[in-house]
């Protein structure tokens, strides 16, 4: 995820200087990113960029990113996906003569194979990037066709995967040419000046007029003229009607609408882990990932909070898929686990921010003894990545919000994704067993979005009732324990209820002493026949000492005659539990924090990063 604007116009309409408006909007679009950032504009001798590694604010002090010249100006704020955060790898890129510029959000899945071609025709590449090809594209077909929005639209129709694309070049110094694939994209209507942008936030301080641009739009903007053409028709867009006028103010702006970033984040997750799939099924790190995996004597994996749940969640997939026993530990407990560890062996850390100090030392701890390192992070070029043998990516964009959401869904992702390559790595899995799993883990967004929509008023209902509850259980059995777990957590840190989390198995052994009339438990199911008769006689017990059941269970299940209330979930597969069934809880846990007067965003006593021991 990254943040783009383009601004064109006459010089004596600008409210404010136009670099500034660019910087101004940049800030606002940093959610979407802040690794590394940068500006261009067209000025005589071609175009003119500013960019480097840092956050918005320390670039400026740095480049003055707000004092380029020109009436017509780009800028973007990266989240790195392809190439760590550097000043090479910031947006713009330019082609070889430094006359087209270009900022790119989304993914260019066939990058490598174009950058080979326009390598072969004598291109010159700078930087690591999917978005690099772009200009030198455009460049070469422009050589033949000397048109240019007709060489950007034959380049365009060239790539594949996802696309927000802003241009600005001096062959045609008043335009700003646009396209856009699965990667929002907006024009702002200024009076004698016009904008594009990822998002609203950016450019609602110059204009409430906007056009959402839709997949597979191209076209451009100038001061007095819009052209918007349906790449897959050749159509010119009748865009008046689509103008819309914006009532939010800033503030609702930057969170797209929602009243916190937690509730945005965990709408965002459909598309997240549409974003982590890409990845993840390119990844070239997967490969090598089972390569030392299978060659190891013994697996580690560790995490801290929600990281450490993805990992617990991973060591069950392993034995079942991979027929394969993993130790997973909680990060700070990390030397009972080292003391053992030797060098053919490999550690799995999982952290988001990469950045987690308990995650850290127990990396260190671990490569101390020779031990392989892979990481799974959020954040390219983080430590944990840069301090491992091996890094793998979830592509969930920033987060926000101190409870994680969508990472947590992405991270189980990525783990699933290996543990199936795993399988079918050494033989535990045969070809098209590998892929059933990999089929469903492909529908995850479509069972996400689902989910969101069925289960969002009932947790607001049932929110009511939570609020005024002193303490909650959450049990399950196999692969939902460490969903429960995770739920248990969600509802502590942000509604600070007491929230507890066990296998089921383990009620008679002590927890259901405290269970009276009306005691909340929130039963995990997993679509999974064994694990849901297994859980019958849980809830009976349960039930027998009055507890009222909550149940997050699919729409076939045989149990919804025992549930008091019911989180329904699309019927899929076992396989995606931790992707279906921590979303009512997310959901429940944040309602419950709403109703109860708190904000979910900045949790007491907590903060997004731990980078103390
Ligand atoms: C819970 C939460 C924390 C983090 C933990 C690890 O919602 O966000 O428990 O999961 O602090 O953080 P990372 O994954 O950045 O290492």
């Amino acid at each position: 995820m990254c943040g783009i604007i383009g601004l064109v116009g006459s010089s004596d309409k600008f409210p404010l200087k136009p670099g500034i408006m660019v910087y101004r909007g940049l800030l606002r679009l940093e959610y979407r990113g802040y690794d590394s950032a940068g500006v261009g504009s067209v000025t005589s001798k071609g175009v003119q960029i500013l960019k480097g590694k840092g956050s918005i604010r320390e670039l400026e002090k740095k480049l003055c990113l707000s004092c380029i010249d020109g009436a017509i100006v780009i800028g973007h704020t990266r989240w790195a996906t392809h190439g760590a955060p550097s000043d090479t790898n910031a947006h713009p890129h330019t082609d070889c003569n430094n006359k087209i510029a270009v900022v790119h959000n989304g993914i260019i899945q066939n990058y490598q194979e174009l950058r080979d071609i326009l390598i072969g025709k004598g291109h010159i590449f700078r930087s690591e990037t999917d978005t690099e090809v772009v200009p030198h594209l455009i460049e070469e077909i422009y050589r033949r066709l000397g048109d240019f929005y007709e060489s950007f639209k034959r380049a365009i129709s060239m790539l594949k995967g996802s696309y927000a694309i802003v241009v600005i070049t001096s062959y045609e110094p008043d335009k700003l040419f646009f396209a856009k694939k699965d990667s929002p994209l907006i024009i702002g209507l200024g009076d004698g000046f016009n904008l594009v942008a990822s998002d609203i936030p950016a450019i609602l301080e110059y204009t409430r007029y906007v056009i959402t641009l839709r997949d597979n739009w191209i076209g451009y903007v100038s001061s007095n003229k819009i052209l918007i053409e349906d790449l897959a028709d050749s159509r010119v867009v009748e865009w008046k009607k689509l103008v819309r006028t914006v009532e939010w103010s800033i503030e609702d702006a930057v969170k797209g609408g929602y009243p916190h970033f937690m509730m945005k984040e965990i709408h965002e997750q459909p598309r997240a882990l549409k974003e982590t799939l890409y990845g993840v099924q390119r990844d070239p790190a997967i490969v090598k990932a089972v390569e030392l995996l299978a060659r190891a004597d013994n697996v580690y994996i560790t995490g801290a909070g929600t990281s450490y749940h993805a990992c617990y969640y991973y060591s069950i997939l392993s034995s079942i898929l991979a027929k394969r026993l993993v130790y997973s530990f909680i990060a700070s407990e990390y030397s009972v686990y080292a003391s053992t560890a030797d060098k053919p062996d490999v550690l799995i850390v999982v952290s988001q921010s990469g950045e987690t100090m308990d995650a850290l030392k127990a990396l260190r701890a671990f490569k101390e003894k020779g031990v392989s390192i892979i990481a799974v992070s959020n954040v390219v070029d983080s430590a944990i990545p840069r301090e491992s043998d091996l890094a793998v990516y979830t592509r969930a964009g920033p987060e926000i919000g101190v409870a994680a959401t969508k990472t947590f869904t992405t991270q189980t992702l990525v783990l699933s994704w290996l543990s199936i390559a795993l399988g079918q790595g050494t033989g535990a899995l045969t070809k098209s067993e590998a892929e059933y799993y990999r089929g469903w883990l492909k529908k995850s967004a479509e069972i996400v979005a689902k989910t969101i929509s069925w289960n969002e008023a009932l947790a607001m209902e049932l929110a009511d009732w939570m609020r005024k509850k002193r303490s909650v259980y959450y049990l399950s059995r196999g692969i939902g324990v460490p969903i429960a777990m995770e739920g248990a957590l969600k509802l502590k840190e942000i509604a600070y209820i007491h929230a507890e989390a066990y296998p089921a198995g383990e009620s008679k052994h002590g927890p259901i002493a405290l269970v009276e009339e009306d005691f909340p438990v929130i039963f995990i199911v997993p679509e999974h026949r064994e694990l849901e008769k297994a859980l019958l006689g849980n809830i009976q017990e349960m039930k027998a000492r009055g507890a009222s059941i909550i149940g997050v269970a699919a729409e076939s299940t045989s149990l919804s005659n025992y549930f008091d209330y019911w989180f329904k979930i699309p019927s899929s597969h076992w396989i995606l539990t931790s992707i279906s069934h921590i979303l009512p809880q997310q959901l429940l846990a944040y309602y419950t924090s709403v109703k109860r007067g708190f904000n979910p965003d900045r949790p007491r006593n907590l903060a997004k990063t731990v980078t103390v021991e």
